[in-house]
């Protein structure tokens, strides 16, 4: 057992490297050094789970078991950074529902709209863009399909469960709660029928670059918080593609602390009245 206990937390520099880089090969995140003990550590938990020796039998197992894939959806719930809340970077949305919303509404003038939240979590992204849709009342709201995808299938299934706990309202006031949501009772809150009906949810690994034929063409792309973890090849190649699946004029929404110098110069940025956005143009 001791034996064991010491072969687990032992990863030589060299196997940490082949964990990192099928990781890489398979999703796009990137782990470096400084991200060495988060994995270590989440990798651990799953070594035990699955009652093998070390770090060796590990990779062995994730490439060549037959039971491989279902380790590889377990590692990926373990090791993806989740975070997320409702009306998350209000000035953005704002400029969705005050700017974009209407002006693809006027363009598209009785066709649909379709809306992917590519990098969904648990589902309070695609959940607010459908309430923001309501709100904003500019277009009816069966002409706006909403897609929310995520790698995750753990958070795909709280999304599609719809129902939240505090920390998911830390950006919103009680108004808005009661509004949109119904009491379970134990602080916690189930989004209602009304706006869960708007939200597809769909498992979809963005680093597989030949499954985005399967999605057909969007108007807004919001990919936020998501390519922060990935390295520049990774984010130039989705980045690629989301200029591909956009129509003309459609918008790529990214997380404020992200941006496209050095991705790409394909995306134009443009100032709307509320905020600086991405579209191709
Ligand atoms: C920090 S959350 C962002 C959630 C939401 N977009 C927001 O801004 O609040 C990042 C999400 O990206 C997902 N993700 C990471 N790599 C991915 C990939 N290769 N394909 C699809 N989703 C991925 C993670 O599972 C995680 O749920």
């Amino acid at each position: 057992m001791l034996f064991n206990d010491f072969d687990k937390n032992h990863f030589s520099d060299e196997l940490y490297r082949k964990l990192t880089s099928l990781i890489y090969d398979r999703t796009g995140l990137f782990f470096g050094e400084n991200s060495r003990f988060f994995l270590e550590k989440r990798v651990e938990l799953r070594i035990t789970a699955l009652n093998l020796r070390n770090l060796d039998e590990y990779v062995r197992y994730l490439m060549f078991d037959s039971d491989s894939e279902k380790e590889w959806d377990s590692l990926i719930t373990t090791i993806t950074t989740n975070e997320t809340y409702f009306m998350r970077e209000e000035r953005q949305l704002k400029c969705f529902k005050e700017d974009i919303l209407p002006e693809i509404a006027k363009k598209r003038a009785g066709s649909k709209i379709r809306i992917w939240s590519a990098g969904c979590s648990s589902g309070e992204e695609p959940y607010t863009i459908a309430i923001l849709v309501k709100e904003s009342k500019c277009v009816p709201e069966h002409y706006v399909e909403i897609l929310a995808t995520d790698i995750n299938s753990r958070v795909i299934n709280k999304a599609k469960e719809g129902i939240y706990g505090e920390s998911s309202f830390r950006s919103v006031n009680e108004a808005f709660k009661a509004r949109w949501f119904i009491s379970e009772g134990n602080q916690k809150w189930r989004i209602k029928d009304e706006v869960k009906a708007r939200v597809t949810f769909q498992r979809f690994n963005l680093f597989e670059l030949d499954r985005y034929a399967l999605l057909g063409n969007f108007d807004v792309i919001f990919c936020r918080n998501v390519i922060i973890y990935f390295d520049m090849d990774a984010k130039v190649k989705v980045v690629e593609r989301f200029f591909d699946k956009l129509h003309d004029g459609g918008y790529l929404l990214l997380g404020h602390s992200e941006s496209l110098i050095s991705v790409t110069e394909k995306f134009k940025l443009i100032h709307l009245p509320s905020d600086l956005v991405y579209r191709k143009e």
